[in-house]
């Protein structure tokens, strides 16, 4: 019986021995396969006296069991070594910061609101909102707009429907931001510094104009408020949003319902070879509308104008985003196209701060 033992020493070694499945496979097929060495021995079993026969008959198949559970254990190790070598030639590590991957993009009016929203919050603002469906009295009366004043219809209001037979005045889609200057008061009372942004809407459509757009009014009522602190607000924003130091604003006399004074603010600006270049130059660009909250208004949102005073402002979103960021034209911002997204949009970790930076 020493070929047995040969055999069993030979074939064990080699499963021991096996480097991978397919030296496994073949040594199976070596030994206890159809035509393997352990089958060829056992086809022995038919010459041998009845007597030999039931000595190694036992002890073939006790040898081919040996070999099959070998082969099934060594298998099992290679498949765990094989798991383990991809565990640790693929890991990732989820610790990593992610890579901002350009689909979709954060809108440049997302963007540029939370930048001015960090400026702001810098200088003791906080922020508030109001309704984009407006009634008549904030959109307009409040703010001292009368209903035969022309600036109803220089606005190009969009009117909600009412049914035939009420009378009331149509609730209005907000023109602009100022309602919620009124709201606020109304319901905060004052002393207060706020910004709110949002959408207003106009029926008017060109490079520059679409039918909804983004404003954000600015409010600051206390006591001794003045112009002086206007300017100041103004242009400490303007170097903040632009980063640029020596930006020049102009203050414009003008007209507003709702302000007295009231002062249309320009900023300085050149047009060589059609790039527009902030702070320099010849030209200016009107960037926004302000002046001191006419006493009127204060009396509409229950505040005593003898007692308190200050400035409104309103700034358009998308105006200011196309001069920084140099966008030509405001009617792509809301056409959805993804390739204008992946041009001009920002990606969603670039979060503006002060500390970290507001610009790209
Ligand atoms: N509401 C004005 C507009 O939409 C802007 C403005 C706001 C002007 C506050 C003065 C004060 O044009």
């Amino acid at each position: 019986m020493n070929g047995l033992d040969d055999l069993k020493a030979k074939y064990l070694g080699g499963i021991a021995a096996a480097k991978d499945e397919v030296a496994l496979e073949e040594l199976r097929l070596a030994a206890v396969g159809k035509k393997g060495e352990v089958a060829l021995m056992m086809r022995g079993l038919g010459k041998m006296t009845p007597e030999e026969r039931q000595v190694a008959g036992p002890a073939f198949n006790a040898l081919k069991n040996e070999i099959n559970s070998a082969l099934t254990a060594k298998k099992a190790g290679l498949a765990d070594a094989a798991l383990n070598e991809r565990l640790q030639s693929e890991w990732i590590d989820v610790s990593l910061a992610g890579r901002p991957r350009r689909e979709g993009t954060i809108h440049p009016v997302s963007q540029v609101t939370e930048e001015v929203i960090a400026i702001f919050a810098d200088l003791g603002f906080a922020v508030a909102e109001g309704p984009q469906i407006e009634s008549d009295h904030y959109n307009f009366d409040a703010l001292n707009i009368a209903p035969e004043h022309p600036a109803r219809q220089e606005h190009d209001t969009f009117y909600m429907h009412r049914d035939a037979g009420d009378n009331r005045p149509p609730h209005v889609l907000r023109t602009h931001t100022s309602p919620v200057q009124i709201r606020y008061m109304e319901k905060h009372g004052v002393p207060c510094r706020i910004i709110c942004p949002g959408r207003v809407y106009r029926a008017d459509y060109d490079q520059t104009h679409t039918p909804m757009f983004h404003q954000y009014e600015g409010l600051c009522i206390d006591k001794n408020v003045s112009m002086a602190n206007l300017k100041w607000v103004l242009e400490e924003f303007c170097r903040a949003f632009f980063g640029i130091d020596d930006i020049e604003l102009r203050f414009r006399a003008s007209h507003f319902p709702f302000t007295e004074p009231s002062a249309e603010v320009d900023i300085r600006c050149s047009w060589d070879n059609g790039q527009l270049k902030l702070g320099e130059g010849d030209d200016w660009m009107e960037i926004l509308g302000s002046g001191m909250v006419h006493p009127k208004v204060l009396a509409a949102a229950g505040v005593d104008p003898e007692e308190y005073q200050g400035f409104a402002f309103g700034m358009g979103i998308d105006r200011i985003a196309m001069l920084k960021y140099g966008i030509p034209d405001l009617r792509a911002f809301f056409d959805s196209d993804l390739r204008w997204l992946k041009h001009y949009g920002f990606a969603a970790l670039d979060v503006p701060t002060m500390h970290g930076g507001i610009s790209r």
